[in-house]
C-alpha cells in the first residue's frame, strides 16, 4: 500500500446527513461533501426515517460527482483503490442507500469494499484532526444517538467503559429544545442562549454524578427541565428561556464530564478525546479543554457532526489492518462497536 497515492472514497448515510469524501493516504482529506437535511425534518421536530432515505437517494449521485471533482479523481475506476461505506447504527432505509451506492461503484470500479461502524467513524474524526494521536486514549462519543466512553486499547480493539441507560445527550439537547420552542436540532440552539443566560438560575440534578460506574441517564434531566417549564406557566411567570438553556447545559456538561473524570481514574489513561454531534458544545469543549492534567483531543465541529472523512479514515485504517467485507454485507441499524 503506497500511502499518499493510495485514494479511498468515504460514504456516510447513517441518519439526515448524506456525505462523501476522498481520502489520500490515511489521514489527508481530498475532499468532502456534506449535505444536510436539517430543513426538511424541521417542520417534524425530528428525523422522519423515510423522508431521510428518501433524501438521500435523490441527492447522493450528484454528490458523488462533486466529490470526485473537487478532490481531482477524474477517473475513479482507475484512481479509488477503496471504498468505505457506514454498516450501521443508524436508520435502516438510509443506510441501504449508502450501502447500495457503496457495492455498485465497487463492483463497477473493481475495487475493494469495507463496511465501518458510525462509532468507529467518530473515533477517528479525532485522529483526522490530530494525525499523531496514538492508542491508548478515551473516547467520549456523545450525539444524538449515543452516548457512551470507549477505550481504544489500540485502532480495531474497543473497550465500552459505559454508555446511557435511556436518552442519548444530544436526544436530551433535542427534546429540551422542542419543549422550549426552539426548534431542531435543538443542540446548536441551546448551545447559542446558554451563553446568555444564567447557569446557576435553576438547580437541576446532575444525572447519576455520584454514582462509581460509568454510566449515563438523560430521561430525568430532561424531565427535571419540563416540570420547571410547566410550574412557571401555570404561575403565569414569564418562560426565563436562556437561563434555562444555561442551566440545563451546565447539568449535561457535568453529567459527561464526572463520567470521564471516572474512567480516567478507572483506567489510568489520561489521553482523553471526544467526538459527536454534541462534542461540537462551546462548554463541552471548554471544560475538556480545561482539565490541565489531561492530554486532550477535540476535533474541530465540521468533523465532530456525521461526516464522510471520518468513515474513510476509518475505513483506511481497517483495510491496512487486512479487514475486508463482502459484497453481499447488509446495513445493521443497531450495530455494536464494542460491549
Ligand atoms: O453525530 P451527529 O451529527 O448525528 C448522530 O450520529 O446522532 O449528532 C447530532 C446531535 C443532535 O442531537 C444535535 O442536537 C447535537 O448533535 N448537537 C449539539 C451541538 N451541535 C449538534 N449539541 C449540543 N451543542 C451543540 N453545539
Ligand atoms: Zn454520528
Amino acid at each position: 500500500m503506497s500511502d499518499a497515492s493510495f485514494l479511498t472514497l468515504g460514504i456516510e448515510t447513517s441518519c439526515d446527513d448524506t456525505s462523501l469524501a476522498v481520502l489520500s493516504g490515511p489521514r489527508e482529506v481530498l475532499s468532502s461533501v456534506v449535505s444536510s437535511q436539517v430543513d426538511l425534518h424541521a417542520p417534524y421536530g425530528g428525523v422522519l426515517p423515510e423522508l431521510a432515505s428518501r433524501k438521500h437517494q435523490e441527492v447522493i449521485i450528484s454528490l458523488l460527482r462533486k466529490v470526485l471533482s473537487d478532490g481531482g479523481v477524474s477517473n475513479p475506476h482507475r484512481d479509488i483503490d477503496l471504498v468505505a461505506v457506514t454498516r450501521g447504527p443508524g436508520l435502516m432505509g438510509s443506510l441501504l442507500v449508502g450501502a447500495m451506492t457503496a457495492k455498485a461503484l465497487a463492483q463497477t470500479w473493481e475495487a475493494p469494499l469495507i463496511a465501518v461502524n458510525h462509532l468507529e467513524g467518530h473515533i477517528f474524526a479525532n485522529v483526522l484532526s490530530h494525525p499523531s494521536l496514538e492508542p491508548p486514549f478515551l473516547c467520549l462519543i456523545v450525539s444524538g444517538g449515543h452516548t457512551e466512553v470507549i477505550l481504544v486499547r489500540s485502532f480495531g480493539d474497543y473497550l465500552l467503559l459505559g454508555k446511557t441507560r435511556d436518552d442519548a445527550a444530544g436526544e436530551a439537547y433535542d427534546k429540551v429544545a422542542k419543549l422550549l420552542g426552539l426548534g431542531y436540532p435543538g443542540g446548536p440552539a441551546i448551545d447559542r442562549l446558554a451563553k446568555e443566560g444564567d447557569p446557576k438560575a435553576f438547580t437541576f440534578p446532575v444525572p447519576l454524578g455520584h454514582t462509581r460506574n460509568v454510566e449515563f441517564s438523560f430521561s430525568g434531566l430532561k424531565t427535571a427541565v419540563l416540570w420547571a417549564v410547566r410550574r412557571l406557566e401555570q404561575e403565569g411567570a414569564p418562560i426565563p428561556v436562556a437561563d434555562i438553556c444555561a442551566s440545563f447545559q451546565r447539568a449535561a456538561v457535568e453529567a459527561l464530564m464526572s463520567k470521564m473524570r471516572l474512567s480516567v481514574e478507572m483506567t489510568g489513561v489520561e489521553r482523553v478525546a471526544i467526538s459527536g454531534g454534541v462534542a461540537a458544545n462551546s462548554a463541552l469543549r471548554e471544560a475538556v479543554a480545561s482539565q490541565d492534567a489531561w492530554e486532550v483531543y477535540i476535533p474541530p465541529r465540521e468533523l465532530c457532526t456525521d461526516n464522510a472523512a471520518m468513515i474513510a479514515a476509518a475505513g483506511y485504517d481497517a483495510y491496512a489492518r487486512g479487514l475486508r467485507s463482502d459484497i453481499s454485507f447488509s446495513p445493521d441499524p443497531s450495530l455494536v462497536l464494542a460491549e
